[in-house]
């Protein structure tokens, strides 16, 4: 019996996936290499510090814990002003109103996102007050793939993890709710999510009783 939907904020509820990729490889670029969409797809989901570990790797480049405390703030400085110019029209097709089928269905809402600007987002884009609960990258220690975003999530709402579905659009992501013992949905293209057991395109034109149907 589901209970309730845990959320992913960037790639899911908006398209925020695009802004942290144009300001990760503004940073690759000004360090003299770049990276591509498919190496992209490793680091969604991914928390900021890991995130910035793989594309130096990827680089081939060697910087200090003081740089790369800086390297992670300038990506961050652009990755806010890009989301900071968000609008409510930046919401994924279909979002809404299926958040709002599951309210009137008495479904829980929780956001599982290891993003430190969920909250700033979700206040740009005016999705706040759908959330139950909010687990974001400033309450996790380990970053997807572990599930202790969405075992956090589920304990705040006060149900096993077998009672909530997972919405996903990051490889790491079906991964961390499959091991935390979820039901997951892919959303995107199922070719970039193959561990999980079905993927949609987005929200638009499904309902809450038809994904159920499916598990
Ligand atoms: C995840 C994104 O939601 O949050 C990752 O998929 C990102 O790409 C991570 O690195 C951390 O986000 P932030 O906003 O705290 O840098
Ligand atoms: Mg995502």
């Amino acid at each position: 019996m589901i209970k309730a939907c845990i959320f992913d904020l960037d790639g899911v509820i908006v398209d925020t996936a695009r802004y942290h990729f144009i300001a990760w490889r503004r940073l690759a670029n000004e360090l003299g290499f770049d990276f591509t969409e498919k190496e992209n797809e490793q680091i969604k989901g991914v928390s900021r510090t890991e995130s910035l570990n793989l594309i130096l790797r990827w680089g081939g480049v060697e910087k200090t814990e003081a740089e790369k405390t800086e390297l992670a703030a300038r990506k961050n400085d652009w990755y806010v002003d890009l989301v900071c110019n968000m609008t409510p029209s930046e919401i994924l097709e279909g979002v809404v109103a299926f958040l709002d089928g599951l309210r009137a269905k008495g479904i829980k809402i929780a956001l599982g996102s290891a993003s430190k600007n969920s909250m700033t987002i979700l206040r740009q884009v005016g999705l706040v007050e759908y959330f139950d609960v909010v687990i974001d990258g400033t309450k996790t220690t380990r970053s997807k793939p572990d599930p202790e975003v969405f075992l956090l999530g589920a304990q705040a709402l006060g149900l096993p993890p077998s009672d909530c579905i997972v919405f996903e659009d990051a490889e790491k992501g079906i991964e961390a709710a499959l091991t935390g013992g979820f039901h997951a949905v892919g959303i995107g293209e199922p070719e970039a999510l193959p561990a999980a057991k079905f993927v949609i395109p987005g929200f638009a034109g499904i309902t809450f009783e038809e994904i159920v149907a499916r598990l």
